[in-house]
């Protein structure tokens, strides 16, 4: 069955999910901006959005009114995107310029995030109602892609630096949903 595009999430919710990008883009404006920092905390942010956004259809289960989270996932999806880009660029900044950054690309610690933004694009460009409708069961494919991007994600914040811990929680936390979406959710109740 091809499902029905959902409402649209309110304004309060978009302007809530976009103030971690826009609190840490205005702290990087700052002349003494720890640039490192801002790109570790925008990467764990766009890390939780991520998982957030997957892990919210296991979660639907466990409420009376599913339909109210769910509405919610693309607006979550979309939020994870936009933190990743503005990771990148905090990421760019702290670089200073793109030889650099290519230098470092084959490192498995950097690589991963590349692969995983990569994969959160066809993601992020198909978002609207009108793609949703047009490409029918294919775009309920294409979403899986999300599993993949998570993978490498949380593969990414283990590997570089001190996100060993952070991508730990995250991936037993989605491991814990995505079980109880395909597994416990259809036997219980
Ligand atoms: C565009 C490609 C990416 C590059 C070049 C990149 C680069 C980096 C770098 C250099 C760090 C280390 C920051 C530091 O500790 O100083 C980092 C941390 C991290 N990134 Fe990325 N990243 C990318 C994409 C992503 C994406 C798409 C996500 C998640 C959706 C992500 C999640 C994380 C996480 C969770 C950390 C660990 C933060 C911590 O706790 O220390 N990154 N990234």
């Amino acid at each position: 069955m091809i499902s029905r595009p959902l409402p649209q999430p309110h304004w309060p919710l978009w302007l809530a999910l976009a103030l971690p990008s826009l609190a840490l883009l205005a702290a990087a404006g700052q002349a003494d901006a720890d640039l490192d920092e801002l790109t570790a905390l925008s990467g764990q942010a766009a890390a939780i959005l991520l998982v957030a956004a997957i892990a919210s259809t296991g979660a639907a289960r466990w409420l009376a009114r599913p339909q109210a989270l769910i509405r919610h996932r693309r607006a979550l999806g979309l939020a994870a995107f936009g933190t990743s880009v503005v990771h990148l660029a905090l990421y760019a900044a702290a670089m200073g310029a793109l030889a650099p950054m290519l230098a470092e690309l084959d490192a498995p610690g950097i690589w991963t995030g590349w692969a995983a933004l990569a994969l959160l694009v066809p993601l992020a460009l198909t978002s609207t109602d009108a793609a949703q409708r047009r490409m029918g069961r294919g775009w309920k494919r294409l979403q899986r892609l999300a599993w993949p991007a998570a993978a490498l994600a949380l593969a990414h914040g283990y590997l570089v630096h001190d996100g060993q811990r952070l991508a730990l929680l995250l991936a037993f936390t989605l491991a814990i949903f995505q079980l109880y979406r395909f597994n416990l959710g259809r036997t219980a109740r």
